[in-house]
């Protein structure tokens, strides 16, 4: 399958979902969970972004987070998440799903998004007090780690650790816009359930399935067109035939 064929099953859609992940932040300069720049120290991702690690270490999984925080904050959107913020608001029906906390997509004007594992400029008491999750974009934190506004006790980030549940309206949203017609899963490595699972269901609903990414991935099996490339220039190169068969 080739971009070509992609470009001309968009044209005749109305109704498109875009499942997104680390990749398409990577040429932002945002470092993704596995590849060879994912490395924090000896952690991995899944070693620190956990409740137990948490509740292990606080100061630990903090410094990993306010370094995290940090890096996004010097960063910018690049012209995959550009791409992907103009077809959201061009297409009748678009959906983006991203598992990217890093907010590029908010910030490039992605709209109808749902962010299924939160956002890192978000805050929350780990107690429990009741307090309403908070928006702190300071950087770096004044202290560390950070505390609740309402109980002084500790704050988390309001992100969706290893071992915890999803937000079941994001679930029941992610499921819902897997019923469209063309289903594009970019710069995710498609291993990390329920978001892998969500190119099976928009099978299930008849979708043209389309996956890019640098590097084959479980996904890469089970669509119908395997684009391998940077997201970034896969998605602007679209966009120009796209954009350029519109006007004709
Ligand atoms: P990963 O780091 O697992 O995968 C990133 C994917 O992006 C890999 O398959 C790369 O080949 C691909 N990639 C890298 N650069 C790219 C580029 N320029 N263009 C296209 N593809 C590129 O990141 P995710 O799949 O997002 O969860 O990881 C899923 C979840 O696991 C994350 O949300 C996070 C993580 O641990 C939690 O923290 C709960």
């Amino acid at each position: 399958m080739t971009v070509q064929t992609v470009v001309d099953r968009l044209r005749r859609a109305t109704r498109v979902t875009i499942l997104t992940g680390a990749g398409v932040s990577a040429a932002s300069g945002v470092p993704t969970f596995r590849g060879a720049d994912g490395l924090w120290r000896t952690y991995r991702a899944e070693e620190l972004a956990t409740p137990d690690a948490f509740a292990g270490d606080p100061a630990l999984v903090w410094e990993w987070y306010a370094w995290r925080r940090g890096l996004i904050a010097s960063c910018f959107p690049n012209a995959a998440h550009d791409v992907i913020a103009r077809w959201s608001r061009t297409f009748t029906r678009c959906r983006v799903l991203t598992q990217n906390v890093d907010d590029l997509h908010l910030r490039a004007g992605t709209t109808g998004l749902v962010r299924l594992h939160g956002s890192i400029w978000e805050l929350a008491c780990w107690r429990g007090c009741g307090a309403p999750p908070w928006r702190d974009e300071s950087h770096p934190f004044p202290m560390l780690p950070p505390r609740c506004p309402r109980c002084g006790g500790l704050a988390r980030p309001a992100v969706v650790w290893f071992g915890e549940s999803l937000s079941a309206a994001d679930v029941a949203a992610a499921y819902d816009a897997c019923a469209c017609e063309v289903f594009l899963t970019v710069g995710t490595s498609a291993i990390v359930y329920p978001a892998a699972g969500l190119v099976h269901e928009a099978t299930r609903h008849g979708a043209f399935t389309v996956e890019i990414n640098l590097e084959p991935t479980p996904a890469s099996s089970v669509v119908d067109a395997a684009l391998q490339g940077p997201a970034e220039q896969i998605l602007a190169d679209m966009a120009r035939r796209l954009h350029h068969e519109t006007l004709l």
